[in-house]
């Protein structure tokens, strides 16, 4: 797509410009309907119009192009989504692995460069799991699983009221609302709510989960699996998030097993998010 873009704007705009077009960008959505998103690099200010049309010319079902207008922040992980030319109503039904999610990227974290993570995750998962999805967002964790496992019951909690209402909306759509609890709120208030133990817990909030473990480890059963997602930098990728989570198992009196370490995706050329999946064992 990228070099096709760049000879669509040939003649457009200066050749020094063209070579600075974006190479790659996100795309949400389905065939129907999807929005673009994109990182504009210093330089591209007053043409950003022109290849916004550009990419819509091309690619029939983008209907919206935003661009990337700050970093992710604050505890919803958003990010500011500046629309650059296309319709301003930017929902989409976003297609995945057999699966569907209604979401609006300028009101909710979702990432579709992550849909090899949710793919391994939902595999990892074994029949009959009791599962909780921390920081559950629009719920592509718990109704990945659910879809792949008949008999898997997940719990997912998420604290960004449209992340969340989209989350139970999609667990309809996916026909696995009777499996998938959604549940609004902060994790540290609603797990103490929570009556069982779950034989796996998902933690993906990489910039801090771990200031959540004291509130998930003991809601682990005894063989329970915890996939504990962190950032790290490259020259250690695994070391920090090892300890931190060896601390609080060995405090709550569990010893710990490192059944897999996985480089998730690069943040940048020295950091990566990662995720290191721990076995606790009552000792
Ligand atoms: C990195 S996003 C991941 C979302 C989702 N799991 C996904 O993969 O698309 C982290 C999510 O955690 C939510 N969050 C942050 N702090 C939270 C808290 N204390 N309790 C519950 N959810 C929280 C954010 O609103 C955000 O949707």
């Amino acid at each position: 797509m990228s070099r096709e873009l760049r000879s669509e704007l040939r003649g457009s705009m200066p050749d020094c410009l063209i070579d600075i077009v974006p190479r790659s960008f996100d795309v949400v959505g389905s065939k129907q309907k999807a929005v673009a998103i994109l990182e504009f690099p210093e330089g591209l200010e007053g043409h950003r119009k022109l290849i916004a049309e550009a990419i819509m010319r091309m690619q029939k079902n983008i209907v919206s192009v935003l661009a990337k207008a700050s970093a992710r922040e604050g505890e919803f992980r958003t990010r500011e989504l500046e629309l650059i030319a296309g319709d301003p109503d930017t929902e989409v039904l976003h297609k995945e692995s057999g699966c569907v999610y209604r979401l609006d990227p300028r009101t909710v974290y979702f990432s579709p460069r992550e849909s090899m993570e949710r793919a391994r995750i939902a595999s990892a998962v074994k029949d009959g799991e009791e599962v909780l999805v921390m920081f559950s967002g629009v719920g592509p964790f718990p109704i990945c699983m659910a879809k792949r496992h008949e008999d898997v019951r997940a719990t997912a909690i998420e604290l960004n009221p449209h992340a969340h209402n989209y989350c139970v909306e999609n667990v309809h759509l996916n026909r696995v609302a009777d499996r998938v609890e959604p549940i609004l709120g902060d994790v540290r208030f609603v797990s103490r709510r929570l009556d069982r133990l779950y034989d796996r817990i998902l933690m993906p909030l990489p910039k801090g989960a771990y200031k959540f473990l004291d509130v998930a480890v003991p809601l682990l059963k005894d063989g329970g699996v915890l996939n504990f997602y962190h950032w790290a930098p490259a020259d250690d990728l695994y070391g920090e998030a090892e300890r931190l989570v060896t601390k609080v198992f060995n405090s709550g009196g569990l010893g710990v097993e490192f059944v897999d370490h996985v480089r998730v995706s690069q943040y940048s050329p020295r950091y990566w998010k990662v995720r290191i999946d721990a076995k606790a064992h009552s000792t």
